[in-house]
């Protein structure tokens, strides 16, 4: 019996992307793998430098691996990059409108572009689907930034690829226009049938709007899965405490469901294996009006990337003790 048909859109296998000299590479991707299912949101979560940008640049064929292989819809990146742009579809960072022109006129720019054919009712469905279909014949320099948005995507969409790439479509965009475009993503995937491969540094774009999520740090993918097999994987809630005086570390880690205990005066980071025992059994221990403050997360992305990174997402600058305290207990369990 045959294989069935690889039903994956994206196929990356063993790919590594070096800049610089021989002596002096930089390894924007580093033996980088993923398969992304046909009809997923795909997210690629890292931070800055991380090699999102390089990733989609491999994939839509901009630039060459410098080793491995990858195809996008069935077809090679490297030797079929052709075939590959006819399903593809790029929503870029930079701004891709011509302003002088009316949303309908960018529309038909677009088509002679890529010398399209019959694309004319598949341009209409898009100004309606977007809401655009009212201010379709105005200039879309007076566009709002939400709705240039809609029309980029609209654009990427007019030549009916099977997959779409949005490198950080939301960076800079203020949190309503983000949580719209948000919608409009999921509905894209939903109306179109199209695969998203889009990169973000937000943990909660990753986590609201993808199926699955990578998270990538310099050029290496250090975990893959649906948000939930990502948060699952966190067998811990980390509770963190003041105390009003000090405090031996001893009668913290002596209670039941403690896995680890960090000290810096009087904060502690408590990993627990559940908040929800740990709690009563801390507040029989501790008396209530010694505790200064206290913060319970739950596993969310953002712990899962402090797990798999050793530091949080956003800040350059580590956390200097979490980032040990994380670092130990990765060494303690393996
Ligand atoms: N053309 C280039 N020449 C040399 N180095 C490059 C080039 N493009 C990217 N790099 C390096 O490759 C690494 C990955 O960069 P990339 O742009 O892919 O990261 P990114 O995850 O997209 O980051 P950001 O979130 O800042 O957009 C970085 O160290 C970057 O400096
Ligand atoms: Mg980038």
């Amino acid at each position: 019996m045959s294989a069935p048909p690889d039903r994956s859109a994206i196929l990356v296998n063993d790919l590594s992307k070096h800049y610089g000299s021989r002596d002096h590479p930089v390894r924007a991707l580093d033996h980088v793998s993923l398969r992304i299912p046909s009809g997923t949101v795909f997210g690629l979560l890292g931070p800055n430098g991380a090699g999102k940008t390089t990733l989609i640049k491999v994939l839509t064929g901009i630039t060459d691996a410098t080793a491995g292989e990858a195809s996008v819809a069935g077809f090679d990146v490297r030797r079929q990059s052709m075939a590959v742009r006819a399903q593809i579809g790029w929503v870029a960072a930079e701004v891709i409108l011509d302003d002088d022109f009316s949303a309908r006129e960018n529309l038909w720019f677009q088509a002679k572009l890529q010398g399209l054919k019959g694309w004319e009712s598949r341009a209409e469905d898009l100004l309606a689907f977007f809401s655009l279909a009212d201010r379709a014949d105005d200039k879309v320099g007076k566009f709002s930034t939400g709705m240039r948005k809609k029309l980029e995507i609209a654009l990427a969409l007019l030549h009916q690829p099977l997959v779409i790439f949005m490198d950080e479509p939301t960076i800079g965009l203020d949190v309503s226009t983000r949580r719209m475009l948000w919608e409009i993503v999921t509905g894209v995937h939903r109306e179109f049938g199209v695969t998203v491969l889009l990169t973000t540094h937000y943990i909660e774009e990753a986590d609201a709007l993808c199926d699955r999520v990578a998270i990538i740090d310099q050029g290496r993918i250090l975990a893959e899965g649906t948000p939930s097999e990502l948060k699952g994987r966190v067998k811990a809630d980390v509770v963190e405490l003041e105390t009003s005086e000090p405090l031996e570390a001893a009668r913290l880690s002596a209670l039941p469901g403690v896995q680890e205990v960090h000290a810096q005066g009087n904060d502690w980071t408590i990993r627990v294996g559940t908040s929800d025992d740990f709690l009563p059994r801390l507040f029989a221990t501790i008396r209530p009006d010694r505790i200064r403050r206290i913060s319970v997360e739950k596993p969310s992305l953002e712990t899962v990337f402090l797990e798999v990174t050793g530091r949080r997402l956003g800040q350059d600058e580590p956390i200097r003790d979490l980032r040990k305290f994380y670092a130990q207990m990765q060494r303690a369990r393996r």
